[in-house]
This record gives C-alpha cells, structure tokens and sequence, in this order.
C-alpha cells in the first residue's frame, strides 16, 4: 500500500501556468495589434522549424473547454498572461473592448468554477508599434507599461487578486536584447541593461496603481532563479559561478530589495548607465506582496567564455537532465527558496513555474505515459515541503505548464504540458502526470 509521507499545509495553492502567445493563437484576430514574437517568428530562421503562434493550442477559441480541463485537473489556481497588443494593439491609445472582453471572460468563467486566476501582465509578447518606438530599452516605455497595467487591474481588479508584474525580466532583457535568441533578437549589452533598468522601473511604477485598482490583491513579480554552482573549486570558475549569479540571479533580487545594482556587476560589466534616473531604485524597490520563482534546473560554471561575441561563463549541465538538456536538481530550488527568504527576507514565495521537457508520445492504448515528469514532479515537490517546514513561506505552485504550447525558439519540439496537445486535431488528451498532479491536489500531498 502507497504511505502517504508528505503532506502539505491546508491553504496550499495548488495550480499550473501558461502564457499568453504560447497558447492563444488568433494571432491577428478582432483588433489584436502584432506582438514582437508574432513579427520575430514570422522572419526566417529565429523558430526552430519555422514555428510560429499563429494558431498554437487556438485557446482563444477553444478556451471554455480548456477551462472544463483545468477543472477536471483539480487546480485550485490558474497562471496565465494577458497580451499587451490584444487589449492595447499599438502599446497605448485605442483599446480593444474585444480583447479586454475575452480575457474578463476567461476570469469569470475560473471563479464560476472556484479557481483563482493570477494574471501575468507581462510574458514576452511586447506590442510590435513599441518596440518601433525603441522596446524596452526606451526610457518611454515604462509610462506605456503602466497604461497597460492600469487599464487590465481597472477591468479586471474586481475579480482577480494575484498580480504578477513581469515574467523573468532577465529573459525579456538580455535573451531578447543581448542574446538575441528571443524577439526582437538584439545583440547588444548595453541595451539589454537598459531594458533590465526599464523593467524594474515599470514593475515598481505599476505596483501601485495595480493595488489602487485592485483593493486587497497581492502584487508580485516573477524572476527566473537559477543556483550556480562552480564546476570546479578553481579561482577561475568559482568567479565565474558567481559572476553568472550576479547575471541572472542579483541583478535583479539586489534592486528589488532596496540593495541597488550588484557593484562587482557594476565595475564588469562597464556600462556608463546612464539611464538610470535619480529615485529610479527607490520606486523599483518598492516592496512586494510576493516574489514568484520560476525554477527549471540549476547551472554548473566553467570559467571560460561561450564566445567572444556572447561575454559569458560557460555553463554545463550533465547527468540527469531533460529535453531540453536542463540538469534535474531538486534540491537547488530547496537551496534557492532558502535564499529568498533568508536573505532577500520575501515575505511569501510563490513558485509560479517548474516542470519539465519530455519526448511524449500517444501509445497504443491511447494514453500519453510520462513518468519521467511524474519522478520530476514529485523530487521538487518534496523540496518545496522540506522549505515549508524549514519555516520558508512558500504558498503556492505552479507546474509549467498546464499545457502543451510554442516553446519560444524551440517552437514545437518541446512539450512541458500535464496535458498533450495534438497540433493537427487540437486535440487535448490528460498526460499520466496531470492524472497524478490531480491525485497530489485531492490528497493535498502524496
Ligand atoms: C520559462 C518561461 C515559460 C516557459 C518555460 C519553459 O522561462 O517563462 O514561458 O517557456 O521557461
């Protein structure tokens, strides 16, 4: 007989997240204004295989089924995103009733079902006339943000009490605008800086007017956390790991906080800076009801350089890791909840995604087996309830995803979902992990 040996508190929010452009489709539909992945994977070359969003899993069609699905997984939350250009087509001005409309919609058809939306404001998926405008790295851009996050809260602030401002910042900024591997496919730091900078000025500049909206809601932000461990006790790569932390990790944790940029960061990376604006930190730092983690997999640093041209440590991951090459390593997010709390002091801890990248297939019997993600699941799960009983105030969790969708550059070819999505018939069909997600919910543990 199964013993049941963790158990989870009482209020646990038990829930699985998407996004906006990996889901929805309708690309161009009603007044939907193009988005920065909607014009960067449609030029050749950026998606593997071509892919697009265009359709993706046609949620904005489909949504009142997928709703069915997230009752049916038991979930007590639902992450999603709202997108800029569908309710804003050109980033500010003319709104679209049509947009704003399906997206009130969707929320009242989770509470009828008594499941909690927490909205996303930002996944990515940027108005194209604003990045026309300069994008992220443009100082005007912050007043546009906050046009954007006035309009949803005041729509939807009524119903919906979990705000989250941003998805990963260090992606929208330095995989968007130093990497170039995500829209709109930059290259260049200096930009990147002053989009993070711009980033964190909109977050904190929303903060408030979403709470003014919003009476009694929590307002959150979601930073992707990656624990960096050096690949070896050398000089070299320990000042490398911790270069790559201060990268990802404090760039972003430091000014939330009230800490101000990371100065070892500062001195390397030899920005002039001078976007940064006298008060800038202060109203970035404003304090938060929650930070949300996004937790995949930790890093492993060597001292030497990916290239020339892209200026960072190389990073490994080897052993036991999942499609997308990532290390599967539980108890770095024990670790990293350890950290936000201990010393960043967050008062409440959301994991607002983890999950992982299998190659799934339908078998015979018409099922889709996964037990790659299950074994997955419940190793990070089992941290997460070790942090909770370290004292760490971990509330909720969000399994990424609930869903099937466009996995960014990699199009396609990578499925996160508790739920398979058949691209050709847009059929849904329950992975073996949804059916277990579901059983974990009912018993609040496994
Ligand atoms: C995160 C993104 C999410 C998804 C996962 C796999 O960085 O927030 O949209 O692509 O990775």
């Amino acid at each position: 007989m199964d013993k049941q040996i963790i158990q989870f508190p009482k209020d646990f929010i038990w829930g699985a997240a998407t996004a906006s452009y990996q889901i929805e489709g309708a690309w161009n539909e009603d007044e939907k204004g193009e988005s920065i992945w909607d014009r960067f994977s449609h030029a050749p070359g950026n998606v593997q295989d071509g892919d697009t969003g265009d359709m993706a899993c046609d949620h904005y069609h489909r949504w009142e089924d997928d709703l069915k699905m997230i009752k049916q997984l038991g979930l007590k939350a639902y992450r999603f995103s709202t997108a800029w250009p569908r309710v804003l087509p050109s980033g500010t001005g003319t709104v679209s009733e049509a947009g704003l409309d399906f997206y009130s919609k969707l929320v009242d058809g989770l509470l009828k079902l008594d499941i909690e939306p927490y909205i996303t404001l930002y996944h990515w998926d940027l108005p194209q006339k604003l990045q026309d405008k300069g994008g992220w790295p443009a100082r005007d851009i912050v007043d546009a943000f906050v046009e954007y996050a006035d309009l949803v809260s005041r729509v939807l602030g009524d119903r919906v009490k979990n705000w989250i401002t941003l998805n990963e910042p260090w992606v929208s900024a330095f995989v968007g605008y130093d990497y170039g591997a995500h829209a709109p496919g930059h290259k260049s730091r200096h930009e990147a800086l002053a989009a993070a900078h711009h980033l964190l000025l909109a977050h904190g500049n929303a903060v408030p007017v979403i709470r003014r909206n919003s009476p009694g809601s929590n307002v959150g932000i979601t930073l992707n956390l990656t624990p960096q461990v050096p690949a070896s006790p050398s000089v070299a790569d320990r000042t490398a790991a911790n270069w790559v932390d201060g990268h990802i990790n404090r760039w972003f944790l430091d000014p939330l906080v009230g800490r101000g940029y990371p100065q070892d960061m500062v001195n390397d990376y030899g920005d002039e800076m001078a976007f940064i604006q006298p008060g800038d930190l202060e109203v970035a730092s404003v304090p938060v009801d929650f930070i949300g983690i996004n937790y995949y997999h930790r890093s492993v640093v060597r001292s030497e350089k990916v290239s020339e041209e892209e200026n960072t440590p190389r990073t490994v991951f080897s052993g036991d890791v999942t499609e997308m090459g990532w290390e599967v390593h539980p108890e770095s997010l024990y670790k990293m909840l350890g950290r936000l709390y201990f010393d960043y002091d967050f008062p409440v801890i959301h994991i607002t995604e983890n999950g992982a990248a299998y190659v799934d297939e339908v078998s015979a019997d018409g099922e889709v087996h996964d037990p790659k993600r299950v074994s997955y699941y419940a190793r990070h799960l089992e941290q997460v309830h070790r942090a909770i009983e370290a004292g760490i105030p971990v509330k909720g969790y969000f399994a990424w995803s609930l869903m099937d969708n466009f996995e960014w550059a990699y199009g396609y070819s990578k499925r996160f979902g508790l739920v398979y999505v058949d691209y050709q018939s847009q059929q849904r069909i329950m992975k073996d992990s949804a059916k277990w997600y579901k059983t974990v919910i009912e018993k609040n543990g496994f």
